[in-house]
């Protein structure tokens, strides 16, 4: 996936103007459906247990393993009648504008391909099964649905605020890497996670990371990795919980930042309510 750190900043040709592509699903190979086969089987053996009721209840509701890649025509109408969104292809990464867009109107952009059987295990940059198997289930339930449509349309607004920076890291650590404490124990609700059969054990069960209680400003002010496990995560009581953090107005949570420096991965300040410090033994010893 290299070849994905480019971003284009027009379409690209075969793309309309909103970036959007057809799937194209008749087109999948075989071995492209088997690779989706193998990489559902193997996280429904991993995520019992770990990956919140949420995302398990959404996975169950779109039915996404009824052999292969799924196809968009028929996942579509399910999503559709139970929160309003639908999933789109995109050729790739897509511009922040694009991207925000698409949020802002309950479309969420899919990556179009499928990693190869050699990446099963890692992977720089989403394809189909991160972007269905890890993002699509949670957009069947009714408050992340609204999240993620807030999110796009507060991620214009950063935008035009200079405060994109900010704002991805609550993307980062919610969307992609949130874990939620579900009262009878820690479990996924991060797309980036939940994608991962090695990350989807690490995050829950590894003493190396610290998980440190959801605090929006405190969020926004940390770094984060892309090429390996999280060294913290942030952990949510609830989405409802998340919903309504988020609602307020982020403004002077803005001019505040201006203000403030960043927080280094492994710190932990003060006033962090730490669920589990971590020994960082993982990182320590040189990661991946
Ligand atoms: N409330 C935010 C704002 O005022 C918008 C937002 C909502 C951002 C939900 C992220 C998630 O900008
Ligand atoms: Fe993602």
């Amino acid at each position: 996936m290299a070849d994905f750190e480019h971003v284009f900043q027009s379409p690209p040709e075969g793309a309309a103007a909103d970036w959007t592509i057809s799937q194209n699903w008749r087109a999948y190979t075989q071995v492209e459906h088997d690779t989706w086969d193998t990489l559902y089987a193997r996280q429904m053996e991993i995520l019992p247990g770990r990956a919140s009721d949420a995302f398990l209840k959404g996975l169950s509701a779109l039915d996404l393993n009824t052999g292969g890649i799924p196809d968009f025509a028929l996942m579509n109408p399910k999503l559709k009648a139970l929160t309003g969104w639908t999933v789109v292809c995109v050729p790739g990464l897509v511009p922040d504008e694009v991207f925000f867009d698409h949020l802002a109107n309950r479309r969420f952009p899919s990556g179009q391909f499928i990693r190869r059987p050699d990446q099963l295990d890692y992977l720089q940059e989403p394809d189909i099964f991160h972007d269905v198997f890890g993002h699509v289930p949670m957009l069947t339930d009714p408050d992340f649905a609204d999240y993620m449509q807030a999110y796009g349309k507060g991620g214009q607004r950063a935008q035009s605020l200079g405060m994109l920076k900010n704002l991805a890291r609550l993307y980062w650590y919610t969307v992609e890497f949130g874990l939620i404490d579900q009262g009878d124990g820690l479990r996924i609700y991060g797309a980036g996670i939940v994608s991962s059969a090695s990350e989807s054990v690490f995050a829950v069960e590894d003493p190396s990371p610290n998980r440190i209680a959801f605090d929006l400003e405190r969020i926004m002010r940390t770094d984060y990795r892309i090429d390996d496990f999280q060294q913290v995560y942030f952990v949510i009581p609830s989405i409802e919980a998340l919903n309504d953090a988020t609602l307020e107005d982020f403004g002077p949570i803005y001019d505040r930042l201006k203000g403030q420096s960043d927080i280094g991965i492994t710190a932990i300040q003060p006033y962090d309510r730490v669920i589990t410090r971590g020994t960082q033994t993982y990182a320590d010893k040189g990661g991946r």
